[in-house]
């Protein structure tokens, strides 16, 4: 089905109006206006709190972005992705991430088949390989227990993995070292496997399709390592497992498919960290976390599909996302965890976000001509704060930020976690509020300097608390963003499930390498600087070959 374009919706329009009037009203007079602001616009589900009282709305607003997203379809798209329909349309393939933490008793179809049964039997699979590993029950080749476990993975492989890592460190078996391979710069593999012996060690090879050239080259560079250090071929059975869609490839590179975990096509990449790609969290938190960790994404995944808009988060924060994109044009977000576990969110919310939702054209193919995804970044506080956040506060562009924030800390160290959350609920103050010239000359203030001690404020932001960094908690955060991600791309109406973007680049490497590494000179046909760039590494690597080099 055909939909009109976005910006002559006159829900949109009507939205643009309420921009022309409301745009330049600052939050100080939003909120004193109604003093109650900071308790009426806040929401909470599964644990989680979110304040949106920083952001630069009002009723009104709130009520023209919610009708904007009902003229938009958002409830039926909500069910149609729930049903198992095949929304990602440019793939032909359903979207059930939300089926990989489904209870056992639900029932959803793709192709007539329902799918929870295998997601469970994947599961318990995973569990019980994951208890003989961490009991030291599964033993490498010479009889040695295991005590690395290296996942190799890229992207939606990798960092899903690598950041529940991280998160959930503070759960994690710590006589089990976890380290992570991605990138096709072998530094990333030598310098993860330096100091292991490789008879303790155990590789996951993450890639759904199992044909991503970075996952299948360290996966070789794994082989040969373990090869070189264990002799014989037959050692690979115990050192190598693989998480795949493809048991084909998986074969032919030589795993045994028995130590194989599947998932299914209707799992995107980005979308898959509670699929066995989720394996590595698992054999770090064991069973009973990761299951813990599955029900957080489901009370997340439950509200989201049968909360009313107006307190439904997901909604809420995807809605107020379309707001400051395409009304503020503020074209990027700060995403500002003020937990040091979560160092490695931002990193991971950037392939979530962007690969899903920066698109140019709708589902139907028409070239869009508002705004689509913003840019993502952010580092955990109170770190960016001395470094960033001079620009966020004081600079030319607004850049809306989400403060994430937990009651209690992990690691308690003296007073230490309340400077942490001063600072988290100071910053947004500051931004939303600043300072005026008239408040920075009344203390004192030389004129000359005033202007450069002044705050704009009016900075908008979203607040997100929970009490502490669990494995629930960590699966309601991460299904919160899902769901919001999908609600903007509803709005914009593109497939946020599919990634075209990434081929031509992956297209012309391919044919780079080989003009790179022939022995005589190629005849190149790109563009001059294209050109030029390939001579220039062939002289520094030749130079470097002949050893002329320092
Ligand atoms: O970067 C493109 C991409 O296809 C991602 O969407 C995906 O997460 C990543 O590559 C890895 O793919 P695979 O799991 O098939 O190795």
């Amino acid at each position: 089905m055909s939909h009109p374009q976005l910006t002559t919706r006159p829900q949109w329009q009507a939205l643009k109006q309420h921009f022309a009037q409301i745009g330049s009203q600052h939050l100080r007079e939003l909120f004193a206006t109604n003093p109650q602001r900071g308790e009426q616009l806040t929401a909470e589900a599964a644990g989680l709190y979110l304040d949106y009282s920083k952001q630069r709305v009002n009723a009104d607003t709130l009520r023209l972005l919610r009708e904007l997203a009902i003229a938009c379809g958002l409830p039926q798209r909500i069910q149609a992705m729930f049903r198992g329909d095949k929304i990602n349309t440019t793939e032909n393939r359903a979207v059930l991430h939300v089926a990989l933490r489904a209870p056992a008793s639900e029932k959803i179809l793709v192709d007539g088949r329902d799918v929870v049964p295998g997601v469970h039997a994947v599961l318990d699979r995973m569990a019980a390989f994951a208890e003989q590993v961490r009991s030291g029950a599964w033993v490498g080749h010479t009889g040695k227990r295991i005590r690395n476990v290296i996942s190799i993975g890229i992207g939606g492989s990798d960092l899903g993995p690598v950041m529940a890592y991280e998160a959930l460190r503070h759960y994690s078996q710590r006589d089990i070292t976890f380290r992570f391979v991605s990138n096709v710069d072998g530094t990333d593999f030598v310098e993860a496997t330096r100091d292991l012996d490789a008879a303790e060690t155990l590789f996951i090879v993450c890639s759904k399709t199992f044909t991503t050239l970075e996952t299948l080259t360290n996966a070789h560079a794994a082989r040969a390592w373990c090869l070189k250090a264990l002799g014989e071929d037959k050692a690979i059975a115990k050192h190598f497992v693989a998480v795949s869609t493809n048991a084909e490839e998986v074969a032919k590179f030589g795993i045994d498919t028995a130590h194989m975990f599947g998932f299914w096509d209707w799992v995107g990449g980005r979308y898959s960290m509670a699929s066995a790609i989720g394996l590595s969290t698992l054999l770090a938190i064991g069973a009973e976390s990761f299951r813990a960790m599955l029900d957080g994404f489901h009370a997340m995944d439950v509200h989201f599909r049968s909360t009313p808009f107006e307190r439904n988060l997901p909604v809420l924060m995807g809605l107020l996302a379309i707001w400051n994109n395409n009304f503020l044009d503020t074209a990027t977000v700060a995403v500002l965890p003020y937990e040091q576990y979560l160092k490695r969110f931002p990193a991971y919310l950037q392939q979530l976000t962007m690969e899903s939702n920066g698109k140019h054209v709708t589902l139907d193919g028409a070239v869009v001509d508002y705004a689509t995804g913003p840019i993502y970044w952010g580092e955990p506080g109170t770190n960016g704060q001395h470094s960033f956040y001079q620009l966020i506060h004081q600079g030319t562009h607004i850049v809306p930020c989400d403060f994430i924030g937990f009651g209690q800390p992990l690691n308690s160290l003296s007073d230490q976690h309340d400077l942490l959350m001063a600072n988290l609920i100071a910053q947004g103050e500051a931004l939303a509020f600043g300072k005026t010239v008239d408040e920075v000359r009344a203390e004192g203030t030389d004129a000359a300097l005033a202007p450069h001690r002044t705050f704009a404020g009016n900075r908008p932001s979203n607040t997100l608390l929970a009490e502490k960094l669990t494995p629930y908690a960590l699966g309601t955060l991460i299904a919160l963003y899902e769901h919001s991600v999908f609600v903007q791309g509803t709005i914009w109406n593109i497939d946020s499930f599919d990634q075209w973007g990434v081929e031509l680049g992956k297209q012309l490497a391919k044919a780079t390498i080989a003009e790179l590494t022939t022995k005589n000179e190629p005849k190149l046909a790109h563009d001059s600087s294209t050109s030029t760039l390939i001579r220039r590494y062939r002289q520094l690597r030749n130079d470097g070959n002949s050893g002329s080099g320092a």
